[in-house]
């Protein structure tokens, strides 16, 4: 397969875990056969240091022309002062608004070599494999009005949403779970909220559609609660933008560390943006010490969910499996008795499991 993939590398430790990912990429080229060709753009604190904008419309354009897209990080202390438009931020969450990307995709995996790093028990945490589908263009963060009123004595956000917006990241709920293990938890604060109990009709309108998916509600109150002491009863959860900003950080402690979790956020015609969860790290920058599987994952989300290679994805996951169960680990990461390694040894072991699997 001939594939585009616009590269937005950013700021910070984006520009040295963007290298891995060329790395992984190559490699399955050359194992599966397809074709990848890379076109690099700035964004974020890189692109207002070149180009006076944290998004440049030469950027847009990639992005738009392209299969797939996938960035580093932006940001860092250095644009912390700058104004509101001449934010790193700004980048991103116009690049996302831009290409209508409305589905937000976190899993979260205990990997089994790490779970002595998170902070919840083993028992509790093994075997725990975790997809939050987060809604990520409507909501409460972009209701309008949104404002200060009668002299700052009164503040509004507003909750809205649409028909169309709701049943586009329900039928995404259902349809992942249908290729998953079956098991939808619609998350929501029906007890309480218009927009939920809406929500909630429009799950069990598009139950009707995938008979063979078992549905579950939870108040997201509840869900937080699960989430903690009982990960392994959920495989896929879908939520609107808030609750699922909360509960997928909320989530990310089940695997020990930042620099492990990927994400995706997509559109219905499978285009993509896939980052790892983490920032830009300038407190290790140009130390050559940045975890790459974050990243590394990423990659694995956009050739299943934007190309539909999902065996190739498969092998990518079990070999970052394989490193960490070698003992291999990057700083951030704490495995007793492995052995510490940088940015281009961890990739370099991927790469051998990757490569010794065929
Ligand atoms: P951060 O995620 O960059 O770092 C938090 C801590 O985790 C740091 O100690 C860092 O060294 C460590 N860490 C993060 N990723 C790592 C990796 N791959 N390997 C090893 N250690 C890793 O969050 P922080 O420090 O709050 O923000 C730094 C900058 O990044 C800020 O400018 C922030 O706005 C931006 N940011 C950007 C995001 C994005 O581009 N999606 C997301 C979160 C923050
Ligand atoms: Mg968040």
């Amino acid at each position: 397969m001939n594939k585009k993939i616009t590269l937005l590398p950013g700021d910070g430790i984006g520009k040295e875990i963007m290298e891995s990912a060329k790395v992984v990429l190559n490699t399955i080229a050359s194992e599966y056969d397809h074709r990848f060709s890379f076109q690099e753009h700035a964004i974020g604190g890189d692109a207002i240091d070149r180009y006076g904008t944290p998004l440049p419309e030469d950027t847009i354009q990639a992005c738009e022309d392209s299969d797939a897209v996938l960035l580093g990080a932006v940001g860092g202390p250095k644009w912390d002062g700058n104004p509101p438009h001449l934010r790193p931020e700004k980048g991103l969450l116009g690049i996302r608004k831009k290409l209508g990307l409305f589905a937000n995709l976190r899993p979260v995996q205990g990997f089994s070599s790490l779970l002595h790093a998170s902070p919840l028990k083993e028992e509790v945490i093994k075997g725990s494999d975790i997809l939050i589908i987060r809604e990520l263009t409507g909501g409460l963060y972009f209701g309008r009005p949104s404002e200060r009123r009668n002299d700052g004595k009164e503040v509004v956000d507003t909750l809205a949403y649409s028909r169309q917006e709701m049943e586009r990241i329900i039928e995404k709920g259902f349809q992942s779970a249908q290729i998953r293990n079956k098991q939808l938890t619609s998350v929501d604060k029906a007890n309480v909220l218009e927009s939920s109990r809406m929500w909630r009709e429009i799950v069990e309108e598009k139950a009707k559609e995938f008979p063979d998916v078992k549905v579950e509600h939870l108040l997201v109150d509840a869900a937080a609660m699960k989430l903690i002491t009982e990960p392994n009863r959920f495989d896929v959860i879908v939520t609107e933008n808030l609750f699922g900003d909360i509960l997928s950080d909320e989530a990310s402690v089940l695997t020990g560390s930042l620099g492990m979790l990927p994400s995706a956020s997509v559109r219905t015609d499978g285009v993509g943006l896939y980052e790892p969860v983490h920032g830009s790290a300038p407190d290790i920058q140009g130390k050559g010490i940045a975890n790459p599987l974050g990243m590394i994952l990423s990659v694995a989300l956009m050739l299943r969910h934007s190309f539909h290679m999902e065996e190739e994805a498969t092998e990518i996951e079990k070999a970052v499996n394989e490193c960490l169960e070698q003992g291999y680990h990057t700083g951030d990461l704490d495995i007793k008795g492995g052995q510490k390694v940088g940015t281009k040894e961890m990739t370099q072991a991927v790469i051998e499991n990757l490569t010794t699997k065929s």
